[in-house]
């Protein structure tokens, strides 16, 4: 998840752009560029770090050009470094690029045949360089970037310009978010509306397939194959604040509803249908490292521990390879049993949890093979284990952690069908079912999200308890857990995640009337089980909210409140489960008032002990 401006007018293209690209800083800050054109001939500036480097080297260097095209960054492929950064260039051809090309390697190794060399170790580069290339077959430089971006599978927004054409600027979109702003002889383009807000408030909402070219003063707009197609202008009335969360009121909100995103982009490039089976690009054990691994300790600290638990139920399921699950704080100091032959396994969003680092150091130091599954590019702990695998949720503002969850679950399910189709656990047809499954699941999130005004109306219904309860068995009990660390973190609610069965062995006594419950009862293994508990609850007063399969009469003659969620796969129940848990969590505590985005006592990323 990148940003990326483009202007072309009567103005000095780079300050525009820098601004622009300041509003889109949560979309990525670990390096940032600017390339802007003058009188034929382009310069860009680029740095690491935040946009403010950028900024200080254009003081010292400034920019001329009325066209120009910015960029900032969240590593996907390639590191953060001033090389990776953007815009890239290939001969005349200049790039910057949101999303991921599935086949840049692919593409690679073929420009790198016909002699093309490349300086980063990003898919964006292999775009300016096959443009290039079609340039000295096509008639024109449209031509030749219609011609590239057809041969592209993935997902992009890209800005280009050609060094031999100084008044053109062209944009392009499929998959990743585009808008085109509209000024007096004068045109933007921008991932988000916030963007360019401060320039004009008539924009052009881009759709996947479509094309623009701004030429002479003109915004020429057509699908990417080249058939014309009529664009209107919508006028865009949202304060500056609505826009920096895409007109979301809270970045909590905004950063649930890009949860089919995040989970598209975390799988995008890896499945490999055919073989059942999986390619993690910074995991490169060989099927023999991984099979001979006889034991796993997964390590995390809170969201990402709830992850890890949820993780230990698909390695065991599917893998038959022992999990432990550690808190990373108590791993650390208790003198743990690791050797050569266990998996370390440490979950963390930032990266930066000091005591998840702390944890994986001292896994490392007792000799174990070690991986991190972690969002940030090039974090501490990403840099510190000997593989990762990349959670590409986009940076995550909201305290609360949501879309980095439900792309760590994402991450743990592709690892395992890694690790079973190393250790031959997971054969072909098994692993190209789970792979069918996953791939459904972005659009279920987005059927799940349709929840959003009935689980409001539930929360204004339950919102004065003191006290929760959440239950659930099995793979759903951390989610429970997780459920009940969301009420509580955001909305400063009381609340408990049990498993459902261990309910009778004490929290039984707290049930009456005022503790509403809330119960995981997808169908599935423990279906029956969990209704009996659900029943216990009921006969004791207590006021359950049930999370069902979409069409459960029996859940639903018996709980006071339903919300039912679409039934695929008994694994992957628990990313569609957390959706409505996120969503109660989030409307309770806008009910009550509370700071949702930065909760009293917490921070975004925990880096002291
Ligand atoms: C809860 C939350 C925290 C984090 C925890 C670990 O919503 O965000 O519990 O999950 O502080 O952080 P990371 O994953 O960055 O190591």
């Amino acid at each position: 998840m990148c940003g990326i401006v483009g202007y072309i007018g009567e103005q000095q293209a780079s300050p525009i752009i820098l601004e622009g690209l300041k509003k889109l800083e949560y979309r990525g800050y670990d390096s940032a560029g600017i390339a802007s054109l003058d009188n034929g001939s382009s310069v860009i500036r680029r740095s690491q770090g935040k946009l403010v480097n950028l900024e200080n080297i254009l003081r010292d260097q400034p920019l001329t050009g009325k066209v120009g095209i910015g960029h900032t960054r969240w590593a996907t492929h390639g590191k953060p470094s001033e090389i990776n950064a953007h815009p890239h260039k290939a001969g005349s051809i200049i790039i910057v690029h949101n999303g991921i090309i599935e086949n840049y390697l692919q593409l690679k190794d073929q420009l790198k045949q016909l002699g093309h060399t490349f300086k980063s170790e990003t898919d964006t580069e292999v775009i300016a360089h096959l443009i290039e290339e079609s340039l000295k077959t096509e008639a024109d430089f449209e031509q030749a970037v219609r011609t590239s971006l057809l041969q592209l599978r993935g997902a992009y927004a890209v800005c280009i310009l050609n060094d031999k054409e100084p008044g053109v600027l062209i944009a392009a979109k499929l998959g990743s978010p585009m808008v085109v702003g509209l000024g007096e002889k004068e045109f933007f383009v921008a991932s988000d509306i916030p963007a360019i807000l401060a320039y004009t408030r008539e924009m052009v909402f881009m759709e996947d397939g479509e094309f623009v070219i701004f030429r002479s003063g003109t915004a020429v707009f057509s699908t990417i194959a080249g058939n014309s197609i009529d664009k209107k202008a919508r006028h865009i009335d949202w304060s500056p604040m609505m826009a920096e969360k895409g007109g979301f009121r809270h970045f909590m909100l905004k950063e649930i509803h890009e949860q089919p995103r995040a989970v598209r982009d975390t799988i995008a490039g890896r499945l490999l249908e055919l073989d059942g089976d999986v390619y993690l690009e910074n995991l490169q054990f060989s099927d023999r490292q991984l099979a001979a691994v006889k034991r796993i300790i997964i390590i995390a600290c809170g969201t990402s521990w709830h992850a890890a638990l949820v993780g230990k139920f698909y390695i065991e399921g599917l893998c038959r390879i022992p999990v432990e699950v550690d808190i990373a704080s108590e791993f650390r100091y208790r003198n743990p049993v690791v050797d050569e032959n266990t998996l370390a396994i440490v979950i963390s969003q930032s990266g930066e949890t000091a005591d998840t680092l702390a944890a994986l150091r001292e896994a490392k130091s007792r000799g174990a093979l070690n991986i991190a599954i972690c969002n940030v590019v090039d974090s501490s702990i990403a840099r510190e284990s000997s593989g990762v695998i990349y959670t590409h949720a986009g940076p995550e503002i909201g305290v609360a952690s949501t879309k980095a969850f439900v792309t760590q679950l994402t991450a743990l399910y592709l690892f395992t069908i890694r690790l079973g189709r190393a250790n031959c656990t997971i054969d072909v047809l098994h692993g190209q079912r789970m792979i069918a499954a996953l791939k459904k699941i972005p659009g279920l999130i987005e059927e799940a999200l349709r929840l959003n005004d009935k689980v409001e109306k539930i929360a204004k219904k339950y919102m004065n308890a003191r006290d929760f309860l959440y239950l659930g068995r099995g793979k759903n009990f951390p989610i429970a857990l997780e459920g009940a660390l969301k009420l509580k973190e955001i909305s400063y609610i009381h609340a408990e995640g049990y498993p459902a069965g261990e309910m009778k062995h004490g929290p039984i006594a707290l049930i009456d009337e005022n503790v509403p419950v809330v119960v995981l009862v997808p169908k599935g293994n423990s279906y029956e089980k969990t209704i009996s508990n659900m029943e216990e609850v009921i006969t004791r007063g207590g006021r359950v909210i049930a999370v069902c399969s979409t069409g459960d009469e029996e859940v639903k003659k018996r709980a006071e409140t339903t919300i039912e969620i679409p039934n695929l796969d008994e694994d992957l129940d628990p990313l569609l489960l957390s959706v409505p848990l996120q969503l109660l969590s989030y409307h309770i505590s806008v009910l009550k008032g509370t700071d949702v985005d930065q909760p009293r006592n917490l921070a975004k990323s925990v880096t002291v002990e």
